[in-house]
C-alpha cells in the first residue's frame, strides 16, 4: 500500500497570528507515522511555518516566471526560502475565478516542477458536466493538457480529484464515485505517461473530506489521500481525519 497523503488547502483563511496558534496546537500531537501531511497556507503564512518540521507545506499557487514585472504574483525562490515543498496547481477556485486555462496550468505545473517543487494538479467537472455524464471525458481532459506532451516529469506525481460540486458544500462523492474516477484517471496516467509512474503517483481525493468519510475513501484501491479544505482550519478536526484516514495503513 502507498503511503497515504493528506494535503490541507487553506485557501484564503488565516492571518499569521492564527497560522501561529495552529501550529502551536497541532504540534503537540502525534501524527501517525504511516502518513505524509503537508499544509498549503497563505504566502504570507508560509513564512511562518518556515521554521517548524511538523508537517510539509505547500504554496497555493506559483508564477511560472523567476522575478521580475508580475504584480501580486510569486515566485519559486521565493517559496523555496519559506522551505516550501508542495505546490498546488489548476484549483477549481483559480480556474474559474481567475480564469486560468489549461494551457496556464500546464505552463505552472512545469515550472513548479522544474524550479524542485512538487505539484499538486487539481482536475474535478462541475455539477451539469456530472449529470450530462461528461465528467470523466472532462477530467481525463485536463490531464492530457498537462501531461500529452510533457517532456519532462517530477518524481512525484501528485493529482487531486476536486469534483466543483463537493467542494466546500458538504456534498461528498461516495467513496465508489471517487474511486471510479480515479481509476479512470489512473488509467488514463497509464497511457500518457507509462503504467510505473502511474501506478506510483498519489491520487487524493478533494470536496468535503472529512473524519467521517475519510476512512471510506481511503479503503478504496485508488484513493491515496485527500485535499482538505474546510476539515483542515482547525487542529482538532485535521488530526481527527488523518487518524481516520490512515487507519487502514497503520
Ligand atoms: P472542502 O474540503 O472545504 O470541500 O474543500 C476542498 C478543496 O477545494 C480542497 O482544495
Amino acid at each position: 500500500m502507498k503511503r497515504p497523503l493528506f494535503v490541507a488547502n487553506w485557501k484564503m483563511n488565516k492571518t499569521m497570528a492564527e497560522t501561529q496558534a495552529f501550529m502551536d496546537e497541532f504540534a503537540s500531537y502525534q501524527l501517525p507515522e504511516t502518513t505524509d501531511v503537508a499544509i498549503c497556507a497563505p504566502f504570507i503564512d508560509l513564512a511562518v511555518l518556515a521554521n517548524q518540521k511538523v508537517v510539509a507545506t505547500g504554496a497555493q499557487d506559483i508564477y511560472p516566471a523567476e522575478a521580475g514585472a508580475y504584480t501580486g504574483e510569486i515566485s519559486a525562490s521565493m517559496l523555496a526560502e519559506c522551505g516550501v515543498k508542495y505546490v498546488i496547481v489548476g484549483h477549481s477556485e483559480r480556474r474559474t475565478l481567475l480564469h486560468e486555462t489549461d494551457a496556464f496550468v500546464a505552463e505552472k505545473y512545469h515550472y513548479a516542477a522544474g524550479a524542485g517543487f512538487v505539484p499538486i494538479l487539481c482536475v474535478g467537472e462541475s455539477l451539469a458536466q456530472r449529470e450530462a455524464g461528461e465528467a470523466e471525458a472532462w477530467c481525463k481532459s485536463q490531464l492530457d493538457a498537462v501531461f500529452a506532451d510533457a517532456q519532462a516529469l517530477p518524481d512525484e506525481i501528485v493529482v487531486a480529484y476536486e469534483p466543483i460540486w463537493a467542494i466546500g458544500t458538504g456534498k461528498t462523492a461516495t467513496a465508489a464515485d471517487a474511486q471510479e474516477m480515479l481509476a479512470a484517471l489512473r488509467a488514463h496516467l497509464a497511457a500518457l505517461i507509462g503504467e510505473e509512474k502511474a501506478q506510483a503517483a498519489r491520487l487524493l481525493y478533494g470536496g468535503s473530506m472529512k473524519a467521517d468519510n475519510a476512512r471510506a475513501l481511503m479503503a478504496e484501491a485508488d484513493v491515496d489521500g485527500g485535499l482538505i479544505g474546510g476539515a483542515s482550519l482547525k487542529p482538532d478536526s485535521f488530526l481527527a481525519l488523518i487518524n481516520e484516514g490512515s487507519a487502514l495503513s497503520v
